[in-house]
């Protein structure tokens, strides 16, 4: 195997879209990446206020009070009840991701392969990249979701692990999950299921992966965006007992820990329901907002299924444009710049979520509404329109 070839960070990429703003006397207003723009609620503030010295070493694992915190969140958000070995804590969930596929393969070292939804969160192949391991896409169907029924037998049999993420980073699609686990079964890898968006969307539609079944599965959770809490660095992964206690003692062995004093919040934030609510609420009414901007430039976007993202199509005039000789570059680029360009819009070109979205933008809904409205009327103003 040759060496690692170290890829730019996607979003460190996009530092060019930004001074086009800047060059048309337009206010940038970025919504490029998933960061929470709100606060984390009162009492999570309050918690970390009174923090006090923190002398010795947290558990890995996540204090007694955090795990026992977010079993109850999955009884009550999901009906899903664990044991206590069922569940540990990460130090938010990006660092789970990127590093579970070498955890696992030292565990399993006759799988060689990923597999991840082919437009997704670019954290899934990282982890398989870091590993050394293969990192094959799931194609998607038109309406992006996964066709597993296109894998080769070889991948399927080479397959450690397949990721699914619903509602989904980029696109808001609502996998089935129930039909995930089964297909996992029949091909004997384990089910990863990122559920850090679960809370977004609507209530009866909300699901997860432990619902169906634990053996051979992990659903991974996250305090970011479900409390505005992505500073924190909170998660959890939960399901088959066996993997938890391997991933809990390597976690260990490599030293990943939440500090102390944000296990403390983490407690008082898994404990809010009300406010996940609010904030879905809030979410859902920045995301009309946006598609009614988009609406009056002459750019149809649908609402997503769920998280806080629009996955918005390139115009044709940058599909079919022949001058476009940037072939690193794919429609979804030229569509940013030019919403960066007219409207001070900075959003993320779809092929950070893999090839297959090239012809895309990512839009988040990160910005309060009175932010989207300096966007509205840059875009009056400069007379920028697809019509
Ligand atoms: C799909 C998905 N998974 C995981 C993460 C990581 O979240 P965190 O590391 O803050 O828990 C993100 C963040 O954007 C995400 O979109």
């Amino acid at each position: 195997m040759g060496a690692f070839q170290l890829p730019p960070y996607p979003h460190d990429k996009i530092g060019y879209i930004k001074t086009l703003a800047a060059d048309n006397n337009r206010q940038l207003i970025d919504l490029s990446i998933g960061t929470p723009c709100d606060p984390p609620s009162h009492d999570v503030q309050e918690s970390l206020a009174q923090a006090t010295a923190a002398n010795g070493y947290p558990p890995s694992i996540g204090s007694a009070e955090l795990r026992l915190a977010a079993r109850q969140m999955l009884a009550r958000r999901f009906g899903v009840n664990l044991d206590e070995e069922e569940l540990a804590m990460c130090v938010g969930t990006k660092e789970f991701v990127a590093t579970l596929p070498l955890f696992l393969s030292l565990r399993h070292p006759g799988k060689d392969t990923l597999l991840y939804p082919a437009v997704s969160y670019p954290t899934y192949a990282m982890g398989a990249e870091i590993a050394g391991m293969r990192a094959v896409p799931v194609p998607c169907d038109d309406n992006f979701m996964m066709n597993l029924e296109s894998l080769d037998k070889d991948d399927l049999d080479r397959a450690l692990l397949l990721w699914v993420n619903s509602p989904a980073n980029p696109t808001g699609v609502l996998e089935n999950l129930e039909k995930l686990t089964s297909f996992a079964e029949s091909h004997s890898f384990i089910l990863c299921s990122d559920e850090c968006y679960a809370e977004f969307s609507d209530p009866q539609s909300r699901d997860s992966v432990l619902r169906y079944k634990k053996e051979n599965v992990l659903a991974v959770h996250s305090l970011s965006k479900r409390s505005n809490a992505a500073g924190l660095r909170v998660g959890f992964y939960a399901g088959d007992q066996n993997l938890v206690y391997f991933l809990k003692e390597i976690r260990k062995h490599a030293g990943m820990m939440i500090p102390g004093p944000i296990q403390a919040a983490g407690v008082v934030a898994l404990g809010q329901d009300a406010e996940v609510e609010q904030q879905w609420d809030i979410y859902r009414e920045r995301l009309s907002c946006l598609v009614d901007i988009l609406d009056s430039i002459g750019i149809s976007a649908e609402l997503p299924s769920g998280a806080f993202y629009l996955w918005v199509k390139a115009p044709e005039r940058y599909l079919e444009d022949p001058t476009f000789d940037r072939s690193d570059l794919g429609p979804g680029w030229r569509f940013a710049e030019d919403l960066a360009r007219y409207g001070g819009m900075l959003v993320s070109p779809g092929d950070f979520y893999g090839p297959m979205g090239a012809d895309y933008v990512r839009i988040a809904a990160v910005q309060p509404l009175g932010k989207l409205e300096i966007i509205k009327n840059q875009f009056i103003e400069t007379g920028w329109s697809y019509r």
